[in-house]
């Protein structure tokens, strides 16, 4: 009654931010992603029956461990361990590769044998992003009406493409405020609903560079919708600032770097760490551009991974 998992924490292309429904975590657009080979979280979980209680740190994977024992029909203690290999609440999206471990792990010492679809269903609920956490390399998170519509697919494995995601730690100060918070103000903001108008067109061009290994035109589209979805965000009740002057002035040095003629396009999640996108024969420059500017604590680089996978 014992299972450990590994999982990878993705990049979102195009992104999650907004739900149409609360508890269900079901998105109002559909996203896309790539898994990340430096980011992961190793989980491991133990169902006790002579237990005496819970050995839990969060509330929110307790929730996520009643959700596995309602479907496995069971009430034993369970005892979690999760450790991840990068900083948490930073913008690097702990909660995916937290969220996706802990289903793998948590399901399978349940003694329950889901399928993929039905994990990435699982994992959605614990972390909206986590869904696509669970299946290998490039994920859609489709855009379904219903929990069983919600989930997503593998729509490349990871040696489709090297891409490179380079992430720069410009601080490992905690954010503030949490995902699920800043999620809750943005109806307030006027882009929201621009935002999401031009997702249809912006998901159809997002598969078609994918589909072609367009370089180019995955970075424009990554790089404006990361501005487009921290436009909402500055603009929501409360206002959500999550960048720090660190960010900023990588954010400017990517335009510099790209202006003469290095391939490389940014894109932030909710903190003010920074990943930077870029094909694998401009890594070496590229990290040694950052280590000059002095602005980043740590640099990690990242190709495409598989999804979750079981250890023991
Ligand atoms: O799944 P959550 O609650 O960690 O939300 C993820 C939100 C973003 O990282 C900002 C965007 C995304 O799609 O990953």
């Amino acid at each position: 009654m014992k299972a450990t998992a590994i999982a990878p924490s993705n990049i979102a292309f195009i992104k999650y931010w907004g739900k149409k429904d609360e508890k269900l975590r079901l998105p109002e657009n559909g996203s896309i992603s790539m898994n990340l080979s430096g980011l992961s979280t190793t989980c491991t979980v133990e169902f006790n029956r002579d237990g005496e209680k819970d050995e839990i740190d969060h509330e929110r994977i307790k929730l996520h461990i009643d959700r596995v024992r309602k479907l496995a029909g069971m009430k034993d203690h369970a005892r979690v361990d999760t450790r991840s290999n990068f900083p948490h609440s930073t913008g690097l999206s702990a909660s995916a590769s937290v969220f996706a471990a802990l289903t793998l792990a948590a399901t399978k010492a349940a003694g329950l044998d889901l399928s993929e679809k039905e994990l990435s269903i699982l994992a959605r609920q614990g972390s909206g992003s986590a869904c696509r956490s669970i299946p290998d390399g490039f994920a859609e998170w489709l855009d379904g009406n219903t929990s069983d519509t919600s989930y997503a697919v593998s729509i490349y494995p990871p040696q489709y493409w090297d891409l490179v995601d380079i992430v720069a730690v410009v601080t490992h100060t905690k954010k503030r405020v949490s995902t699920s918070e800043g999620m809750k103000g943005l109806k307030k903001s006027p882009f929201h609903k621009t935002r999401l108008s031009g997702m249809q067109e912006k998901i159809v061009s997002v598969k078609d560079a994918l589909a072609r290994r367009d370089f180019e035109l995955l970075g424009i589209i990554s790089e404006a919708e990361a501005l487009e979805m921290h436009a909402v965000m500055i603009t929501q009740q409360p206002a959500l600032l999550y960048w720090t002057p660190g960010t900023l002035e990588l954010m400017k040095a990517v335009h510099v770097w790209r202006s003469e003629g290095l391939p490389c396009f940014f894109t932030i999640n909710t903190g003010q760490n920074i990943h930077i996108l870029t094909l694998p024969e401009y890594v070496k420059k590229l990290e040694k551009n950052i280590q000059e500017t002095g602005l980043a604590e740590k640099i990690i680089v990242n190709h495409p991974a598989k999804g979750a996978q079981i250890l023991s």
